[in-house]
């Protein structure tokens, strides 16, 4: 496997790397795109980065070293998010499939309970959203307008899903979208 994931200790030895981590990059397409160092350690202390919901990793590249984060969220709903941040350098170089991909192996192998794993994205991240169609994982919904943008108007966000079947076989179920009897 060319990535792996090193479960991280926010509040312990990887608080301060996280805390740089976060604030050195930019996310254009968080709600945040600019995270002060305070508001980490206000997520750190809340337990955004691990509690019962939440759970933290770095992503490691068999010859790139350490080139993301990867934390998976609601954790104790059974069907899972996640939140997926690739260290600018490495950005644009395609690595986002293998590391959905890994993420999803991950998912689907160690948590027995789970069926379904499930991403959103900002409509206008069309890297996230290319990664999330390479990978096999299918649009289930599209919130016109959900998305608030700061000194702009609201964007759409677009949420995507694979179902542990999907992964088993590496075949996508389809959706009918439009299965209301005419
Ligand atoms: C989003 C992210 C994970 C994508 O991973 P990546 O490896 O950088 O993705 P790439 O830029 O290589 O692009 C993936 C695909 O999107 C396409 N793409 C990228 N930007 C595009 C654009 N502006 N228009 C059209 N297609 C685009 C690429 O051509 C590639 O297509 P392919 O699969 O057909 O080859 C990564 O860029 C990242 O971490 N960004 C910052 C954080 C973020 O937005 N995370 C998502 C939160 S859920």
């Amino acid at each position: 496997m060319t990535v792996s994931f090193t479960r991280l200790d926010p509040v312990g030895e990887d608080h301060d790397a996280l805390v740089e981590f976060m604030t050195r990059n930019e996310f254009p397409f968080h709600g945040r795109p600019h995270p002060r160092a305070a508001d980490v350690e206000t997520a750190i202390r809340d337990g955004a980065y691990r509690d019962e919901d939440n759970d933290s990793f770095w992503i490691d590249h068999r010859e790139l070293g350490r080139i993301g984060f990867l934390r998976l969220e609601d954790l104790s709903d059974d069907a899972p998010l996640f939140d997926l941040r690739l260290d600018a350098p490495f950005r644009g170089r395609g690595l986002g499939a293998d590391v959905l991909k890994a993420a999803t192996d991950h998912v689907f192998r160690t948590l027995a309970d789970v069926q379904r794993f499930e991403g959103q994205t900002r409509e206008d991240n069309l890297a996230m959203r290319r990664t999330f169609v390479r990978c096999g994982w299918l649009k289930e919904a599209h919130y016109r307008e959900a998305w608030p943008v700061d000194g702009g108007a609201p964007l759409a966000s677009v949420a995507y899903g694979i179902l542990r079947r999907d992964w088993e076989t590496g075949r996508t179920t389809p959706l009918l979208w439009d299965d209301l009897p005419a």
